[in-house]
């Protein structure tokens, strides 16, 4: 299936490989930016069948541009419902650069004018109330769509190794890795956060997950190699009710590490 030349590349969406692992779909580019668009591509796709679909839209590095990449296709995205992820307790969305919230808001919900979108609210006095409250919208507006990034120790959303895959949205303690990837990345020490769970990822509709890199590739590889286990947040994707409904966008470089297994 690869027909892609790296010389002369007269298409910049060339698909270098497309394959299926675990019973996952694997779609796999040459480059990040290849794979970002690719993905921005999927997620406007979704848009096109359902004007009206609920999106639940993961935060972090990866999707910078993989967001940038929607907003340039002049998409109306206007009656879609916009959820995310995660959020880290403590902050502000008006205020702290870090908050989830806030990156959506401002790379996704302002620049494609989606009329309603619902914020994890990383400030709410109960945290276990905005958890539930969180949970009944979530039933309310079924996902069509969760995009989700892979993070430290194979975490999806901020479901750390560990979490039981029974759980919906819940407060989360963050692993040392991921605390200190944080801190690595200049933000203030936040150890806790209000997540969605592992079901409401898996109940999803469509689930696509977006990474680059050998490291990244490496952190999926050991989810997908090992047993199906709460210690490897990312392998419940693998499970046979679970897995025809994703589809994985990655680069060569964490592709390597996914033909190899
Ligand atoms: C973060 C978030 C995830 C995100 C992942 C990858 O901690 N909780 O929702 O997908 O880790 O982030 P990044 O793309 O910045 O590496």
């Amino acid at each position: 299936m690869s027909t892609f030349s790296r010389e002369s590349d007269p298409n910049p969406l060339a698909l270098e490989k497309e394959y299926r692992t675990r019973g996952i779909q694997f779609k796999e580019f040459l480059t990040r930016e290849q794979t970002a668009k690719a993905a921005a591509t999927h997620i406007s796709e979704q848009i096109a069948r359902n004007p009206q679909s609920n999106i639940s839209f993961a935060t972090g590095e990866t999707m910078v541009s993989v967001y940038s990449e929607l907003i340039h296709m002049g998409i109306n995205a206007s009656q879609v419902q916009a959820f995310h992820l995660d959020e880290y307790l403590g902050v502000n969305s008006q205020i702290d650069k870090e908050s989830f919230a806030r990156f959506v808001r401002s790379r996704v919900v302002e620049p494609l004018r989606i009329q309603q979108a619902f914020y994890l609210d990383g400030t709410a006095n109960n945290p276990h109330d905005e958890a539930k409250r969180y949970e009944l919208l979530l039933q309310r507006y079924p996902t069509d769509l969760v995009i989700l990034g892979i993070g430290p120790g194979g975490h999806i959303a901020f479901n750390e190794a560990g979490t039981p895959f029974n759980l919906g949205v819940h407060v989360q303690q963050l692993s040392p890795e991921t605390v200190q990837r944080d801190i690595d990345r200049g933000q203030p020490k936040r150890e806790y956060a209000l997540t969605q769970g592992p079901q409401n990822i898996i109940r999803a509709r469509q689930i696509m997950v977006v990474l680059y890199g050998a490291q990244k590739g490496q952190i999926l590889q050991d989810c997908f190699t090992g047993p199906i286990s709460e210690q490897f947040p990312a392998s419940i994707l693998r499970s046979s009710e679970v897995a025809p409904r994703v589809t994985v966008f990655l680069d060569e470089f964490a592709g390597k590490k996914m033909r190899s297994i």
